[in-house]
């Protein structure tokens, strides 16, 4: 049971199979998408770009229609938090950094991640340091995913990290369980005390996705009723991955095929 007292399902064998496979493919469209993410592109173009991936695999993006959520990704650039909807008319620019996040259904199974990327390669010195500490954030969340451990480790080890950059977590949006459904119990906030909330146990399948802001931790959502951007106008960055709790660990269901972590992606510097 998580703090509101709702099951949280634990996956056999079988449903990690399956987990391993709606998983890879949400992680092979980050991958396939890296080398369109470039200066003049439109987000409504990357967008097409997955929904095609996808359903050429058998994959079904999850997004679509979800809650009346109108694509099949969310494209975030800069101070956009999450859930910034693709769109023709927009157009990224050189020094961008930006959030995608896609989520897939395979065989009636979830899998969700996301990754920043670089738009060109002006990037600012403060952007490439707030993308290098969301990525060591979410590894350190994902560090203390183990059975024993529980879930307010994972959210102290992240706040620590943001926290000691001077930075911030944001609090109104956490990681979540996913199975066959999309947005299960347990919610995972990317914050905490060390000891609290929920037990970890193997079996258990959920998000570590923090969002960390440059500037303050408040947020608000646009007119849109889905874009929700920093209320102080700074930067905010955010990867996801999903895990599965293991006998000794956990497994990372989107680690990237083509061996991508965190931007810039296959160069050699
Ligand atoms: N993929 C997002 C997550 O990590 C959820 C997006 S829901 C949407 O939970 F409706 F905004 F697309
Ligand atoms: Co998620
Ligand atoms: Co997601």
């Amino acid at each position: 049971m998580d703090k509101e007292g709702k099951r949280i399902v634990l996956h056999g064998a079988e449903g990690f199979e399956a987990l391993r496979k709606a998983g890879r493919l949400a992680a092979e469209t980050l991958d396939y998408i890296t080398p369109f993410v470039t200066p003049g592109v439109s987000t409504g173009r990357l967008d097409k770009l997955i929904e095609e991936f996808q359903r050429d695999r058998g994959g079904i993006p999850a997004t679509l229609g979800y809650h009346g959520y109108p694509a099949c990704s969310c494209i975030s650039p800069n101070h956009v938090v999450n859930h910034g909807i693709p769109s023709d008319d927009k157009k990224l620019v050189e020094g961008d950094i930006v959030n995608i996040d896609v989520t897939v259904i395979l065989d009636g199974w979830y899998g969700d991640s996301s990754r920043m990327y670089f738009v060109g390669e002006k990037i600012g010195v403060k952007a490439r340091k707030l993308v290098d500490l969301t990525w060591r954030c979410m590894m350190a969340g994902i560090a203390q995913a183990k059975p024993g451990n529980h879930l307010g480790d994972i959210g102290h080890a992240i706040q620590t990290m943001a926290e000691a950059a001077r930075c911030s977590v944001v609090r109104d949006f956490g990681g979540h369980g996913i199975g066959q459904v999309f947005h299960d119990a347990p919610h995972v906030d990317h914050f905490g005390k060390p000891g609290t909330g929920v037990e970890l146990r193997p079996g258990m399948v959920f998000t570590v996705e923090p969002m960390i802001n440059a500037g303050r931790h408040e947020v608000k959502i646009l007119s849109d009723g889905w874009t929700t951007v920093t209320r102080d106008r700074s930067l905010s960055a955010q990867f996801e991955h999903q895990i599965g709790i293991t006998e000794d660990g956990c497994e990372i269901f989107t680690l990237s095929p083509a061996g991508y972590t965190q931007p810039p992606y296959g160069s050699a510097a």
